[in-house]
């Protein structure tokens, strides 16, 4: 247990800030195209498992011996030429809680067929849950890419799925899962999940990259490198005080470092285009960290404005000493092109600095189109008890394009499992109780499979089935009652030859 930085704030704070190295506790972390059952520790003490009890599709790979990745996860990758969409099931999640979900991608040549290059990236689609989250856009086979969203669970597992839009076949290096406080990116709501544009950490004057024990949410804060004849970095050891309704914990590790300018007034930052091609774009969320690293004396001053375009973001900022401290948007900024300018103010002493900064943009979560909750559970039991492989992967009816083969759905919000058809599906074993889980399936074809045993009373208790066909399996024993009732009444009920005599019974 570390006790440190407590010596400069008051005991109340104090208690809430003492920490030892974060916990784990929640975070998944795999290690795509791992052999199965790899497990390790890497060297920033995370735990990493082999993906394959997250999704049965796809084959693994390792990159080119010609490439090397300072990270353990970008050697090997799952490669998808198969299906049109593969998805990972992220389990260990709970409904309604917010997460930070990572998605990495190395190429590194490991197909050997050139792939991602600068005229012809590789590109394919990146979706969380049945919503688009972005285009994973690969001109450089040398070069981690490092995509992260921040969403909360719309059911009790989250779904991760790469779409091939046939540029180029689809894979993934890593995925990781890591809880977050429920106040930290306040703009994300289950109707609404945040991508991250860019994280930065001004100030460090070398490459490094700050992320978990530091950050214990294991964001990554890449470096941002800098202009030394137009910036200097400046730092600090000391800790900070952090307010209670801090919505974005940045690390004080990053904190520490800032960078201001070395003779100009003004500190320019980076600035961002709105993507041109997508007349939906709802705009970028922007967060600048800026800390005083420094202890002003008595003459000293440091006040800026803060410039979004041409436009006043925040006038007249003097930094709170010994405070972490940010300035947010509490709505997306909507611009084909995004700078902010901070502006020395004429009678401030001191420039304006900067300590990092955070752009994120929304994505709406079509929470209304995922499937009927007790209908994926069934769908996936039914999946797992005939370990059916096919393209069932991520939700069942949604989007559209994707829906499993077999599977109809109606247009329902939540849509609904309205047919199932595993003819010639080779299945084996008995017919299991989870098809009675499918509580809007009015068509259920199981024949010409090689199911055997009775056939179950509740497959008489499914209310809205209107056919049901199990002829061409080796089923025996007698007709539930249910079923010859509700024949009776009107389902079609085919059966193999052998039931004829019991089936005609008055
Ligand atoms: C994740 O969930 C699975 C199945 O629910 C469980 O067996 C496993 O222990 C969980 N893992 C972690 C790290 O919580
Ligand atoms: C893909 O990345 C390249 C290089 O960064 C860029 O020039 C190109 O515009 C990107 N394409 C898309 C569709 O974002
Ligand atoms: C999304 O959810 C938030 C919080 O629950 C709510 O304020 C907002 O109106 C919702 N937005 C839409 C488009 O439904
Ligand atoms: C910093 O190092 C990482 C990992 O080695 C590398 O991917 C990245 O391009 C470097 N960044 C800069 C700005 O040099
Ligand atoms: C600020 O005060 C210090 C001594 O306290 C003095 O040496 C210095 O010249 C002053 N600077 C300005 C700009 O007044
Ligand atoms: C600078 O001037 C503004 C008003 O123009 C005033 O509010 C502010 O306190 C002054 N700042 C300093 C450091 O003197
Ligand atoms: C779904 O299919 C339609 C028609 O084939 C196509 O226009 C649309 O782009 C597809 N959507 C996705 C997300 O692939
Ligand atoms: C059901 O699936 C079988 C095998 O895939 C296929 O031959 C048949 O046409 C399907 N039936 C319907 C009604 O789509
Ligand atoms: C059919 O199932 C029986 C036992 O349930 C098994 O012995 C047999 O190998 C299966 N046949 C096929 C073709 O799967
Ligand atoms: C289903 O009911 C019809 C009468 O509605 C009857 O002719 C038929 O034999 C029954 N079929 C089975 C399989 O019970």
């Amino acid at each position: 247990m570390k006790v440190s930085w407590c010596f400069l704030v008051i005991s109340a704070i104090c208690a809430a800030i003492i920490e030892g190295q974060p916990s784990t506790q929640g975070f998944t972390s795999i290690d795509c195209g791992a052999p199965s059952g790899t497990t390790y520790k890497d060297s920033t003490g995370i735990f990493y498992v082999s993906d394959d009890s997250y999704i049965d599709t796809g084959k693994n790979y390792n990159i080119d011996p010609k490439y090397t990745s300072t990270s353990n996860q970008a050697l090997t990758l799952r490669s998808f030429p198969e299906e049109t969409r593969n998805c990972y099931t992220l389990w260990n999640v709970t409904k309604g809680e917010k997460y930070l979900v990572r998605a990495t991608f190395l190429y590194g040549n490991y197909d050997g067929k050139q792939m991602a290059q600068h005229s012809t990236p590789l590109q394919f689609n990146l979706y969380i849950d049945v919503n688009l989250w972005r285009t994973v856009n690969i001109t450089d086979a040398s070069s981690e890419y490092a995509h992260e969203v921040v969403t909360v669970a719309a059911n009790d597992f989250i779904w991760v799925c790469l779409v091939d839009i046939k540029a180029g076949t689809p894979f993934i290096s890593a995925l990781e899962l890591r809880p977050l406080k429920d106040n930290l990116y306040p703009y994300t709501f289950p109707n609404q999940s945040n991508a991250i544009l860019f994280r930065l950490n001004y100030g460090p004057t070398k490459n490094v990259t700050i992320r978990y024990p530091d950050d214990p949410y294991d964001r990554i804060w890449p470096w941002y490198q800098y202009d030394t004849t137009m910036l200097k970095s400046i730092s600090t050891t000391a800790s900070f005080t952090r307010y209670r309704d801090d919505q974005y914990e940045a690390p004080f590790s990053v904190l520490q470092t800032a960078l201001t300018p070395v003779s100009s007034s003004n500190l320019p930052t980076v600035s961002f285009d709105a993507p041109s091609n997508n007349p939906n774009f709802p705009g970028y969320y922007t967060v600048l960290h800026m800390t005083e690293l420094q202890e002003l004396s008595g003459n000293q001053s440091r006040q800026f404005d803060i410039f979004l375009n041409d436009w006043i973001w925040v006038s007249s900022l003097t930094l709170p000493h010994g405070m972490a401290y940010y300035r947010s948007d509490v709505v997306a900024q909507l611009y084909s092109n995004i700078k902010f300018t901070l502006v020395k103010m004429t009678n401030s002493s001191l420039p304006p600095i900067l300590n990092g900064m955070e752009v994120y943009w929304p994505i709406t979560m079509e929470v209304n189109q995922l499937t009927s909750a007790g209908d994926v559970k069934g769908i996936m039991d039914i999946k797992d008890d005939y370990n059916i492989i096919r393209n069932w992967n991520g939700d069942p009816c949604s989007p559209t394009n994707f829906s499993w083969h077999g599977v109809v759905c109606n247009t329902d919000e939540p849509p609904q499992i309205t047919s199932l058809n595993l003819s010639y599906s080779g299945l084996s074993g008995k017919i299991s109780f989870s098809f009675a889980s499918l509580q809007s399936i009015t068509y259920l074809d199981l024949s010409h499979n090689n199911l055997s045993g009775d056939i179950p009373d509740i497959l008489g208790e499914m209310s809205k089935l209107q056919v049901l066909k199990l002829s061409g399996n080796h089923l025996n024993g007698q007709v539930p009652d249910t079923l010859i009732k509700k024949n009776n009444s009107g389902l079609l009920l085919l059966l193999s030859e052998a039931y004829h005599w019991c089936t005609t019974r008055t």
